[in-house]
């Protein structure tokens, strides 16, 4: 019997609204679709469903800035909508948790609406104004992190977007009306939140200027054609030095713990924070279950130096939390970044470095979270034209470089094609039929689909063949539900110094588990007969990417090419 919690052994995986499955036609995704799609879910074997936001939005930032946390979006359906979904995925076992944007909401809340009007209505308080622009700080998504407000003859402060201001959390009114907004869903019944840029919501009470010699634009341009070694490490503390004062700041522990006060008001739910720094973890019982190991894809490459230096720091450090050891939390993509079928391939090797990888996250130790459409390859898609751009930060930028620095719109797009978030989001693709089975075949679907869906990366054509992605998915989540050691189990690395292949232990009192992760294209004779867990010990295969002729090995054997193997050590 384990004694970990439910979102400690749960496989999650994100959802985003937009583009999951569009089950009203209009080319929008939306909860009727996602509720069609729950025994696919189900059947892909995953535990919970992380949905990004869901509530009304303007959409300048595809939902994150909200403008009712209390409500669905129109397009999304109704609230008896999301009733039916919540339900429906707690019956197949799926919790659900929800995507909580404390830092800020829309320009078009009713509480900004109220804020902005005067200088002394109820609400005058509730967002950050100054009489005049106080600093130079940038809005990390479009320019100046203040923008004027003729209403009040007043600058109100925006980390993101002049749409998404940033709400006053000195005001305890705030707090009690967003703790409220917070009840309402647990009250529903889901499961807990995912805490967006937490680290936003303070900002330095001094307003301590930035240092740096441009503005965002002219950084982001600069980030673009930094080649040299200098550069780029110009670039990169350019970027720290920039916010360094907008982030980070004093406030964010005693909030999360009166957050977490909140949240154990109730049975069994739980938080994740969109952040990696593991002090938002507090004692360890105080403030955030979980926080994101981001740091393990914040790499060029997934390599076996990159994962063994990534786990030592990282389960260092959540073991020395006070209260109870820490639990890791690991990902390799979501809606914010390249996919990982494109981020982490090299153009040759991509099918078995995205099968690596799979494994890498459903096998290291902690609550793994995946991103819709991972399963089946998902790649990034270039948009060619900036009319297709929805990413309101994509088509700012390429207004400015285009306008403002003389940059040739050919190069401008290739640019923001690039850079913008539409390139992970587009529709999820679940047959080989018109708009991919996302949307009927006369629908304009609200980003584009990716034409790979003609060639075996959809749902359909993967399902029921034997060697296809999904169902290697299926299987390792498979072997990982079923294997007491991959859930709970202790890490041990092993031949840590091993550049080709990632090898380690996972054990629990019942079982223990290697894994072996060749991340070269050479077979290679492995040795583990001094290893003390496994010298004296078959290997009995549990799952394997390779043809194996035996189940069972001794420590001593081959591996093949970028092969996945993992096998239980047979005890006694
Ligand atoms: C992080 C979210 O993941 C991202 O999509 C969003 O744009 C910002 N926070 C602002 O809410």
């Amino acid at each position: 019997m384990t004694s970990l919690k439910w979102w400690q052994t749960t496989v999650f995986y994100q959802i985003y609204p937009r583009s999951f499955a569009d089950g009203n036609g209009d080319g929008i995704g939306d909860f009727k679709g996602i509720t069609e799609k729950l025994d696919y879910l189900a059947g892909l074997g995953v535990d919970a469903l992380w949905l990004s936001p869901h509530f009304p939005s303007p959409n300048w930032d595809c939902g994150y800035d909200i403008s009712d946390y209390e409500n669905v979006a129109p397009e999304y359906g109704t609230l008896d909508d999301f009733k039916t979904f919540l339900e429906e995925s707690h019956k197949r076992n799926l919790r659900v948790i929800l995507d909580l944007v404390l830092n800020h909401t829309s320009d078009e809340h009713p509480w900004f609406v109220e804020s902005k009007s005067s200088r002394d209505n109820p609400k005058a308080d509730w967002y950050v104004w100054m009489d005049t622009q106080p600093n130079n700080w940038q809005s990390c998504f479009d320019g100046d992190a203040w923008t004027y407000a003729p209403e009040r003859n007043q600058y109100y402060y925006h980390y993101f977007m002049k749409q998404q201001p940033d709400l006053n959390w000195h005001n305890p009114e705030v707090k009690k009306a967003m703790w409220d907004a917070i009840r309402f869903w647990l009250d529903l019944g889901v499961d807990g939140y995912r805490l967006d840029a937490i680290g936003t919501i303070f900002e330095d009470p001094k307003l301590t200027p930035h240092t740096v010699p441009m503005t965002l634009a002219e950084l982001r341009r600069f980030s673009d054609t930094a080649k040299t070694p200098k550069e780029i490490k110009l670039k990169d503390k350019y970027w720290h030095d920039m916010f360094k004062n907008q982030w980070g700041q004093k406030g964010v522990h005693e909030l999360m713990k009166e957050l977490r006060a909140v949240i154990d008001e109730y049975d069994e739910r739980m938080l994740v924070g969109e952040d990696d720094n593991i002090d938002y973890m507090g004692d360890g019982k105080d403030e955030l279950h979980l926080v994101f190991n981001f740091p393990l894809m914040r790499t060029e490459k997934i390599s076996p130096a990159h994962v063994h230096k990534n786990q030592k720091e990282r389960l260092g450090k959540l073991d020395t939390l006070p209260k109870a050891k820490g639990w890791p939390c690991n990902t390799l993509g979501n809606h914010d970044c390249s996919r990982i079928h494109t981020r982490f391939g090299d153009k040759v090797h991509d099918a078995e470095l995205a099968r690596l990888n799979a494994a890498l996250v459903l096998t290291m130790k902690g609550t793994p979270f995946l991103y819709n459409g991972e399963e089946i390859g998902m790649t990034d898609m270039m948009l060619a034209d900036i009319s297709q751009v929805r990413d309101t930060m994509g088509s700012w930028y390429y207004h400015v470089i285009v306008t403002d620095m003389g940059v040739h719109p050919q190069e401008a797009m290739l640019r923001t094609a690039e850079m913008t978030r539409d390139k992970n989001r587009t529709p999820m693709q679940w047959s080989n039929h018109p708009n991919a089975g996302f949307s009927p075949a006369e629908a304009n679907t609200w980003l584009p689909i990716n034409p790979n869906y003609k060639e075996g990366v959809n749902v359909y054509d993967q399902e029921n063949n034997p060697a296809s992605l999904l169902t290697y998915y299926k299987h390792l989540l498979r072997v990982r539900r079923e294997s007491s050691a991959l859930k709970e189990g202790e890490y041990v690395p092993l031949q840590t110094t091993a550049r080709e292949y990632f090898s380690f232990l996972r054990q629990s009192p019942a079982q223990t588990v290697l894994v072996v992760l060749n991340y070269s294209d050479q077979a290679m004779e492995l040795d583990f007969t001094r290893t003390k867990e496994i010298r004296n010990s078959n290997l009995r295969t549990l799952f394997t990417s390779a043809e194996r002729r035996s189940a069972e090995l001794t420590p001593k054997f081959k591996i093949g090419a970028f092969e996945v193997f993992i096998a239980e050590v047979e005890r006694g």
